[in-house]
């Protein structure tokens, strides 16, 4: 049986960062949506233009082309053994798009860890974020700062900061997140899937509760 673990939490949870650790330790494929947006839009694509529009203004890409992203992305080969979802679903259709999509090869989603974090604590964490250029790795100044300011430790790519991280934008997409992807917490909760995980510790300590979370259901 395939493992589909879906990674809940507001924009600076640090999905993406936990992601990276437990796709790795896990051997999985690490799917982000957000990642998936952005490589098409340094590639220029119809996708990635479209998609710029919504992110810049802090505001969700419609349902229907990002089921089909992600959709897309799941059949490749190194999604045999299943996925790590970071930023997908994000909607209630999302949500019954996952299970559908999954329903058709006997699969379901196995696990939801939600990283729960305060919106005050998120607006520091994405205000000080600095993110790869080359692979998406993501550091904080304070935080989780680099070995060397502006350059990646792992592959020496250039660090910048995200558009969509600017001060009214990071609010903007908080709030979103509030309306249109809160509800997934009880929705996945009703369906037995779901653990709170305290994301205000340390990014170690939030690692080790997730593992620990993981190996009980997987
Ligand atoms: P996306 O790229 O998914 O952004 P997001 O969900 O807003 O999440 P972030 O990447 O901002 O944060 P994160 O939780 O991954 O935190 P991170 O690990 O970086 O989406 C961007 C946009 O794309 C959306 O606004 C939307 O327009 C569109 N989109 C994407 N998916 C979509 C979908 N399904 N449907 C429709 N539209 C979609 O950590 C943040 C910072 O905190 C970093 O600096 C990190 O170093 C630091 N940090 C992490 N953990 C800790 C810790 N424990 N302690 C201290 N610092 C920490």
């Amino acid at each position: 049986m395939a493992i589909y673990i879906v990674l809940l939490g507001p924009p600076g949870a640090g999905k993406g960062t936990q992601a990276k650790i437990i796709s790795e330790k896990m051997d999985l494929a690490h799917i982000s949506s957000g990642d998936l947006f952005r490589e098409n839009l340094k590639a220029q694509t119809e996708l990635g233009k479209l998609a710029q529009v919504y992110m810049n203004r802090g505001e969700l890409v419609p349902d229907d082309v990002t089921i089909a992203m992600v959709q897309a992305r799941l059949q490749r080969p190194d999604c045999k053994a299943g996925a790590l979802l970071d930023g997908f679903p994000r909607t209630p259709a999302q949500a019954e798009a996952l299970s559908e999509m999954l329903a058709k090869n006997h699969e379901s989603v196995t696990a939801v860890p939600y990283i729960s974090v305060p919106a005050e604590v998120l607006i520091e964490r994405l205000g000080g974020r600095w993110s790869c250029r080359a692979q998406g790795h993501v550091y904080h100044e304070k935080y989780n700062p680099p070995k060397t300011r502006g350059i990646c430790d792992i592959d020496g790519s250039e660090l910048y900061q995200r558009e969509d991280d600017k001060a009214e934008t990071v609010e903007k997409r908080i709030r979103v997140y509030f309306d249109q992807t809160a509800p997934l917490i009880d929705y996945y909760r009703q369906k037995n899937l779901l653990m709170e995980i305290d994301g205000t510790k340390s990014i170690e300590e939030v690692a080790g509760e997730i593992v620990s979370f993981l190996e009980k259901v997987v």
